[in-house]
């Protein structure tokens, strides 16, 4: 049928996914793409696991819009990655603000992975428990946990989420290290470091938010680099953007791109799976982050009609053809 999960588990993959988000799934035409199992295996919450969003003053946990989530994707067979315990950005102010000493921030980076992971407990395939943590030069990056509690946040982080759900799958994520380089070696060697220090840590996740015909040479060879270390790979929030107006040209390139990732994964073992960071371009981040940029996403943005019958660009799901 050419569906993309269906195709990912031909393939020997464990799933093919997308990220969405609460506001997303009041639009019906679009709900009816993202239900169905075949299509998508797999979903990760764009927003409603983070920090602000799961305990926006200390102590005070909200799950109402977590729980949307994962309830979606429980309703329809899906995985869940939830996303994510420890991230510099969309993080409240009393965490970044806060002041607070090494030993309080420890236990409130413990509390806040545990209680959240736990709060999913056995609904999680994985969970991203440190999420851009590096900077692009393999120095980590300076925010509030590394500059209070240098590198020990990222253990204390994975105790406490491995506690909580002995069975999620604990991941590192984050973009630029999809090529090697400073930043990917650095990531191996926080991957190495943790398993020499018996701390649990299963799995790194490459972000790949890529340009046009930027796919990088090395993708492949590095995804491999990583899996090598012992640890499962997946491709996490997958998007392939360019300048607007989108050309033919363009969206030709860009159907071989996403077709160079679905092959790379393939290609090794190790790479368990690939998560588009929203299928549609209705509600890509990317024009909101990227000035002048879009047409990022598998599927177009196109009215509700066409949305529901992928009209607008012609041969679509064969762009993204999984083999
Ligand atoms: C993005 C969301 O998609 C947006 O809705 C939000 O405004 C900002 O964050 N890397 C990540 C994701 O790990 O959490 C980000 O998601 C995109 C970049």
């Amino acid at each position: 049928s050419g569906k993309l999960n269906a195709a990912a588990q031909a393939a020997g993959k464990l799933y093919f996914g997308s990220a969405t988000d609460n506001s997303e799934l009041s639009d019906t035409a679009y709900v009816n793409i993202l239900k169905d199992s075949q299509q998508f295996g797999q979903i990760t919450p764009a927003n409603s696991m983070k920090w602000d969003a799961t305990e926006p003053s200390r102590g005070t946990f909200t799950f109402t819009q977590g729980d949307q989530i994962a309830n979606f994707a429980k309703q329809n067979g899906q995985l869940l990655r939830g996303h994510n315990c420890v991230w510099y950005n969309q993080l409240p102010s009393w965490v970044s603000n806060g002041g607070f000493n090494s030993s309080t921030l420890s236990s409130i980076v413990s509390n806040h992975c545990g209680t959240v992971v736990g709060h999913y407990k056995g609904q999680a395939y994985a969970w991203d428990v440190i999420n851009e943590a590096f900077n692009d030069d393999g120095t980590w990056r300076s925010d509030v946990f590394y500059n209070t509690l240098g590198t020990g946040f990222v253990a204390t982080a994975l105790q406490a989420a491995r506690t909580a759900d002995p069975n999620a799958k604990l991941y590192i994520n984050d973009y630029n290290i999809e090529q090697s380089g400073a930043k990917a070696t650095a990531v191996m060697n926080l991957v190495k470091t943790l398993k020499s220090s018996n701390v649990p840590v299963d799995g790194v996740g490459l972000q790949s938010h890529f340009i046009v015909g930027q796919i990088p040479s090395s993708f492949q060879s590095n995804i491999a680099a990583f899996a090598a270390l012992g640890v499962e790979v997946a491709i996490t929030e997958l998007d392939v953007r360019m300048t607007l107006p989108s050309s033919s040209a363009n969206l030709q390139q860009q159907q071989r791109d996403y077709q160079t990732v679905v092959s790379a994964c393939n290609a090794v073992k190790g790479c368990i799976g690939i998560t588009v960071w929203d299928y549609t371009d209705k509600y890509s981040w990317v024009p909101n982050t990227f000035s002048g940029q879009g047409a990022a996403c598998p599927w177009d943005q196109v009215s509700t009609f066409q949305l529901a019958t992928q009209a607008r660009r012609p041969g679509y799901p064969q762009r993204i053809t999984l083999r």
